[in-house]
């Protein structure tokens, strides 16, 4: 396994591996790498003859500096998580390395660099995180560009996000974007690398969000099809929680999967999302589970 801290020697070796024959597995990450992204890993490795990993976190994508800073970051570690996982390169690399010649005189990425994230980033996550999408839109696309793999891995816990993505694919409609389950641990909460920062009460009061997924879940088994009437399911699930103040909703919404609206949809769904935002001390928190499949989830039980 190779780790590269440059992209532009990451797109050299991905030329090279490409001008072999060999199809690229891509998994976009930003670090802390949990078994949720080693799914991920292993998944591009088996379906790919080479795996690569980046591990950027991406300022674009933060609305909020605390959350920037506080975000768990040790390269090596990853790096030797994910080559264990079948990840062949592992590379990285600094803002301006990636927006070489772009970076105002601030270091920033001046706005008019941003790319549109499209109408999947309106509403709910694009609502409550201004600019976030905008963001990750444009360092996937980058991304695509330095690897310019076949295929690109994403978890479903970040479901609007994999919706985003589809639109940073290249005209041809590359790389094939596969969208993978949520992991969960054994108590059904959600895998993901903030997490880390839940202290053991906080891990507790994380599992509401589980709990109202469950009561959505049940509530479409025995018939319900009205968005309306499941986002009540969920609200009152969740309404304990909010009045302890165990939790800080942001958002508790029902969405059709197949065709993304910022706003609720009207009439009888015939498939549907669940999506929760919450905070949980100072830790925000997001997951979602299609209600009209079984299994929703990989790992715990939802
Ligand atoms: O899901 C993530 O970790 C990030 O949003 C991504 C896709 C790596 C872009 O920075």
């Amino acid at each position: 396994m190779e780790l590269l801290h440059d992209p532009a020697a990451a797109q050299a070796w991905c030329e090279d591996a490409r001008s072999r024959g060999h199809d690229l597995g891509f998994v976009p990450t930003m670090g802390a790498l949990h078994e949720g992204h080693l799914s991920l890993i292993r998944r591009s490795a088996q379906e790919n003859a080479r795996t690569v990993v980046s591990v950027f976190v991406n300022p674009l994508q933060f609305d909020e500096a605390a959350d920037f800073e506080s975000y768990p970051q040790d390269l090596d570690k990853d790096a030797s998580l994910a080559g264990d996982a079948g990840a062949d390169l592992v590379f990285s690399g600094r803002l301006d390395q990636f927006f070489e010649g772009e970076l105002n005189a601030a270091g920033e990425l001046p706005t008019e660099h941003l790319r549109n994230p499209g109408p999947a980033a309106l509403g709910l996550e694009g609502e409550h995180r201004q600019g976030h999408f905008a963001g990750v839109a444009t360092i996937v696309a980058r991304l695509f560009r330095f690897a310019a793999p076949s295929r690109a891995y994403f978890g479903a816990k970040d479901y609007q996000q994999s919706l985003v993505v589809r639109s940073c694919c290249d005209d041809k409609g590359r790389p094939d974007v596969i969208i993978c389950p949520t992991l969960r641990e054994s108590s059904g909460l959600a895998m993901s690398s903030r997490n880390k920062r839940l202290n053991g009460a906080e891990r507790e009061h994380a599992l509401h969000l589980v709990v109202a997924l469950r009561a959505a879940h049940a509530a479409w088994e025995a018939g319900a099809r009205d968005a309306a009437e499941l986002e009540g399911v969920l609200a009152a699930s969740l309404a304990p929680a909010v009045d302890t103040g165990e939790i800080e909703l942001e958002y508790a919404a029902i969405r059709d999967p197949e065709q993304w609206s910022a706003t609720r949809p009207d009439g009888r769904l015939t498939s549907a999302v669940a999506l929760l935002a919450a905070r949980v001390g100072t830790v925000r928190l997001i997951d979602n589970a299609r209600l009209d499949q079984v299994p929703f989830g990989v790992g715990g039980v939802l």
